[in-house]
């Protein structure tokens, strides 16, 4: 017996689309959907490729922030950040752990008058030189002597041995870790010699102390260069050379170029001082990042394969030393190295 259909009505059978034909449908309708907005999403962040901190002259971001801004005005110094604790002092600034919108910032204020001119260096240095090497600059304030830049908690590179004390950093206390810091630190040394500017010469640095607080320790440890007050430029073809300060120089850290030469019993004149050029930070290269790799398990292990290029580097002649770059690569090639040798090693003891 035929059913009848339910609805009573006569004529041809209406055509049905299966439940599960509609559904496939839905979905696919749903995936283009998807499909376009995650195209759309794609487009609009075109900077995927480029450095996601970087913004362009003028402007900045820090931590979670997800625009640039523009730097801070005298105006908005003045009211919006406020200093909470003193962290830092040198013969230039005093450093204060500041508060800006909820963030920690780092306000330097000059110490006197008398610094002005390298004060305004740093500052002129920082706007010109902004990039992964430099402190991130938030604002400044001429008139009132300020600088505004991202708070580096860690401090700087004077604390490493204390920061990697810590057992929370214990885990990055490694002999890889540490090399990678002396290529952080021979990078900045790299692009200040090949800067935007010319050739730069990092002369705050008469001792390794001195030298260590130019530099910080960033959060994800990496290294930025925070103090640019004494950054005179060189130009080989003009014949433009550099005194570091007005002052004579002693002890071995300093590059031999730097020292008094004509003996004890002429005293130290000025105007008698030979300049010399950016030779004189690949000479100190050796002593920092010797102080970088520490003595863990693996750091002398690192210093025997870079014993040949320390020796270039402490060459007495500067014409003598290598460049940063081939330091750099040279550095890169060790790690390279140690790397495959560890690893095969692991897999022999498997
Ligand atoms: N952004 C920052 N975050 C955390 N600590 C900082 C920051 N900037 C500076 N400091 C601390 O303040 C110290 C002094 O800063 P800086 O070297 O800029 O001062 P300075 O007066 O120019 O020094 P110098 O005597 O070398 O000329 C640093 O060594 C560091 O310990
Ligand atoms: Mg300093």
């Amino acid at each position: 017996m035929e059913k009848k259909p339910l609805d009573g009505r006569k004529g041809p059978p209406r055509r049905e689309v299966p439940p599960v034909v509609g559904l496939l449908l839905a979905m696919a309708l749903m995936n283009a959907l998807l499909y376009l907005c995650l195209d759309r999403l794609f487009i609009s962040t075109p900077r995927s490729s480029l450095d996601p901190r970087h913004c362009p002259y003028g402007y900045f971001r820090v931590g979670q922030m997800n625009n640039c801004s523009a730097w801070l005005s005298c105006e908005e110094l003045r009211t919006d950040v406020r200093p909470l604790k003193r962290v830092g002092e040198g013969a230039v600034k005093r450093v204060f752990l500041s508060e800006w919108k909820e963030r920690k910032v780092a306000l330097s204020r000059l110490t006197s008058l008398e610094m002005k001119e390298d004060f305004l260096h740093g500052l002129q240095m920082l706007k010109s030189l902004q990039g992964k090497h430099v402190v991130t600059l938030l604002g400044f304030c001429e008139e009132d002597n300020t600088i505004l830049t991202e708070y580096h908690p860690l401090g700087s590179l004077s604390n490493l041995e204390e920061t990697f004390n810590l057992s929370k950093y214990q885990n990055v206390n490694t002999w890889q870790q540490r090399l990678q810091l002396a290529m952080d630190y021979v990078g900045i040394i790299n692009y200040l010699h090949h800067s935007p500017l010319g050739t730069l010469v990092m002369c705050d640095s008469s001792d390794l102390p001195k030298t260590l607080s130019q530099y910080l320790l960033t959060s994800n440890f990496s290294i930025v260069v925070n103090d640019l007050d004494a950054l005179p430029l060189v130009n080989h073809s003009s014949g433009m050379f550099v005194k570091c300060g007005h002052r004579e120089l002693h002890g071995d850290f300093v590059a031999p170029e730097q020292l008094w030469p004509y003996g004890e019993d002429t005293p130290f004149h000025d105007d008698l001082m030979p300049s010399y050029d950016e030779k004189i930070d690949i000479w100190k290269i050796p002593d920092v990042s010797s102080f970088l790799l520490g003595h863990v398990e693996g750091s002398d292990m690192v210093r025997f394969h870079l014993f040949d290029i320390h020796k270039a580097c402490k060459s007495q002649s500067p014409a003598e030393r290598p460049t940063a770059q081939a330091v750099l690569d040279t550095y890169q090639k060790v790690l390279n190295a140690l790397r495959d040798t560890v690893v095969s090693q692991t897999r022999e003891m498997l």
